[in-house]
Formats: structure tokens, C-alpha cells, sequence
């Protein structure tokens, strides 16, 4: 497997741990703006379990198989998980944006080894990625100012 594919199952597994994670928030959060955050933490699931899906389908499409169980997602994730209890609102943004910051980081590495391999294609899908995670800091950072 070429060194892309490794690191988009890499992705994929961590997409995997990020979308429960988004769900502890989800069920978790608590305190002030509870409503809005609860109300975004399901909308970012949602979108992570598309972002699951079509990672693992591109690399279907180019010969390559994806990561399809809980047991190897977490021997390949490196996105650490967080507790089963409740969070401050506070605090859980503060989770988010970390992660937030993480996967614009990791969507640009994507970019970088598609564009050396010249696959435009797996290139383009994660430089989406990059756009709406760079939204998303923005409006974490509009939220908290
Ligand atoms: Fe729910």
C-alpha cells in the first residue's frame, strides 16, 4: 500500500474515533449555549460520517480497501478519545477546536501526498475538507470572542 493509502486509513480510523467523539460532546455538554452546541455537535457527526464514507469509498475506487472495523480503527487512530462524562460547554469547545485544528493539519498532509502521487482526484476531496474545517475555526473563533 502506498504511503497515501496508509495515511488515508489512517484518516478514515480517526474519522471513526472523531465521530463517537463528537457524540460524547453531543450527549455530554453542559451549561451555557448547551442548545446551540448540542444542536452542532449532532450536525458534526453527521458530516463525519460522510467524510467515513467517502474516504473509504475513494479508496475502494482506486484498488485499495478501507478500514471497516472498530478493533484496527483504533490500532491505526491517533486522535485520542475522551472520557464518558460530562463537560462544560467551555471546555468542550475547546476540545473541538483542537480537533478542529487537528484535522485541518492532517486534511492538508492528504493534500500534499495526493498531489505527489498526482492523484487529483483524492487531492480535490481533501481540500474540501481543508475549506470547511478552516470555516468551522473561524466560526469556533467567532463564537468564543
Ligand atoms: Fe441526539
Amino acid at each position: 500500500m502506498k504511503k497515501l493509502h496508509t495515511k488515508m486509513n489512517e484518516y478514515l480510523a480517526n474519522q471513526m474515533v472523531g465521530f463517537i467523539k463528537l457524540h460524547n460532546l453531543h450527549w455530554y455538554v453542559q451549561g451555557k449555549g448547551f442548545f446551540v452546541l448540542h444542536e452542532k455537535f449532532e450536525e458534526l457527526y453527521d458530516e463525519s460520517a460522510q467524510i467515513i464514507d467517502d474516504v473509504a469509498e475513494r479508496l475502494l475506487a482506486v484498488g485499495e480497501k478501507p478500514v471497516a472495523s472498530l478493533k484496527k480503527a483504533l490500532e491505526l487512530a491517533t486522535l485520542a478519545e475522551l472520557d464518558d462524562k460530562f463537560i462544560s460547554s467551555e471546555d468542550a469547545i475547546v476540545a473541538l477546536y483542537k480537533d478542529v485544528e487537528f484535522w485541518i493539519d492532517a486534511s492538508k498532509e492528504m493534500v500534499t501526498l495526493a498531489e505527489e502521487a498526482k492523484d487529483v482526484s483524492t487531492a480535490d476531496l481533501f481540500t474540501g475538507y481543508i475549506t470547511s474545517y478552516e470555516k468551522l475555526l473561524w466560526m469556533l473563533k467567532a463564537y468564543q470572542a
